[in-house]
């Protein structure tokens, strides 16, 4: 392998490579005219971003974990309250929750799509449940059309977790319309990252994306010094939101570099032993934010391909109600089979718009061979 040049889970630098004299020229107007906070293009992304998405309106805000925290404030949640979500996500999920004062109520994933089992949810409701917050993991879109009906027959709104999810779709309708408002992490390794932290809450309800964007600047009212409501300072920044206008203009071709190598590996890969691909639902298009199979020697793949050059990813390794600063909300190893089933096994590979087919086929050259070579311990 000494010749092969070491494979890494995303190559931001290519990205830039493609986006060079656009990124340049847009960081430049920016820095020329001084507008560093609530500058022109903060309201031009939050426009263009909500009309990608197919929704009415946008907030921009500090980053993804701050889009969640905030949506929550805007729908009053609080302590006694209880938010049903997943634990087989990331922990800002769970930390919206508990920042807010409520409780998460974490109900296990189905096994064939990573995400909230449908099944599942209407015995996690209670009198005090105020939310659902369905997470679309991997960038792969929740069953949305059966949790919106369990949903809406409590009277309970559905915030989608799309930190994952720039343009997942059902049918033609993408992430940000799928429920009541849904929120995005621009982490730069996201499919539209920025050069730092950002995020964003979409909604067709526009009233409510007005009561997100009071919050994350301060509480405002009329003017500056007029604070209405306890806020916060969770803007956006006008470098960021530039940016993100130069990279959303790609987003659609990316995302589908991204599915012509997600399809790549499921054909190179499918039909394993012991390794199964990531399926998509039919109808349905994944944004294939990662392609993460699984596989019951995780660890012996994940050492395999390190010891090789070629990165992986275990997303996540620990489900979030195993997690000691879910505090009294702590569940029990037992509590959600499938999640923690999953955080055994899961792996990601390298999956980015500019990945060389043929450093794809050097990755899948690899899980094969190792597992040909039966599971190891
Ligand atoms: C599912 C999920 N929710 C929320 C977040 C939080 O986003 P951020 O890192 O921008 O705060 C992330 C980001 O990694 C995520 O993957």
């Amino acid at each position: 392998m000494a010749n092969s040049r070491s494979i890494p889970m995303v190559d931001l630098k290519a990205q830039y490579a493609r986006i060079k004299p656009e990124v340049d020229a847009a960081m430049e107007r920016v820095v020329s005219t001084t507008a560093f906070v609530r500058g022109a293009d903060c309201e031009l992304f939050e426009r263009e971003f909500a009309e990608w998405c197919g929704a009415r309106a946008a907030v921009g805000v500090a980053n993804g974990t701050d889009a969640l925290t905030l949506a929550l404030r805007a729908y009053g949640i609080g302590p006694g309250d209880e938010v049903v979500t997943v634990a087989n996500t990331f922990i800002a999920t769970g930390e919206a929750i508990l920042l807010n004062g409520a409780t998460p109520v974490f109900v296990d994933v189905a096994a064939d799509s990573f995400t909230l089992d449908p099944a599942r949810l209407e015995a996690a409701i209670t009198p005090r449940t105020r939310l659902v917050i369905p997470v679309h993991l991997y960038g792969h879109p929740c069953d949305m059309d059966a949790i919106n009906e369990i949903a809406c027959r409590h009277g309970l709104p559905v915030l989608e977790d799309a930190a994952q999810a720039h343009g997942a779709a059902i049918g033609n309708r993408r992430a940000g319309t799928l429920g009541h408002a849904a929120c995005f992490s621009f982490y730069p390794g996201k499919n539209l990252g920025a050069y730092g932290d950002a995020g964003a809450v979409v909604s067709n309800d526009e009233a409510f994306v007005a009561k997100v964007r009071q919050v994350a600047n301060h509480g405002g009212g009329a003017d500056k010094y007029d604070n209405v409501v306890l806020g916060t300072n969770s803007r956006l920044d006008t470098l960021q939101a530039a940016i993100l206008r130069v990279k959303l203009a790609q987003l659609e071709l990316w995302n589908r570099e991204r599915a012509e190598r997600a399809a790549a590996y499921g054909a190179a890969l499918d039909g394993i032993p012991g390794l199964t691909v990531p399926r998509v639902r039919p109808g349905t298009t994944s944004a294939w934010h990662l392609y993460t199979i699984r596989v019951a020697d995780r660890d012996g793949l994940h050492r395999h391909l390190a010891e090789r050059g070629i990165a992986s990813a275990i997303h996540y390794p620990r489900p979030i109600h195993l997690q000691p600063a879910m505090g009294a909300a702590r569940g029990s190893v037992g509590d959600l089979p499938v999640s923690e089933q999953l955080s055994h096994e899961v792996l990601s590979l390298p999956l980015y718009p500019e990945l060389p087919m043929a450093e794809l086929e050097r990755i899948c050259a690899e899980v094969r061979a190792y597992c040909a070579a039966g599971v190891r311990s």
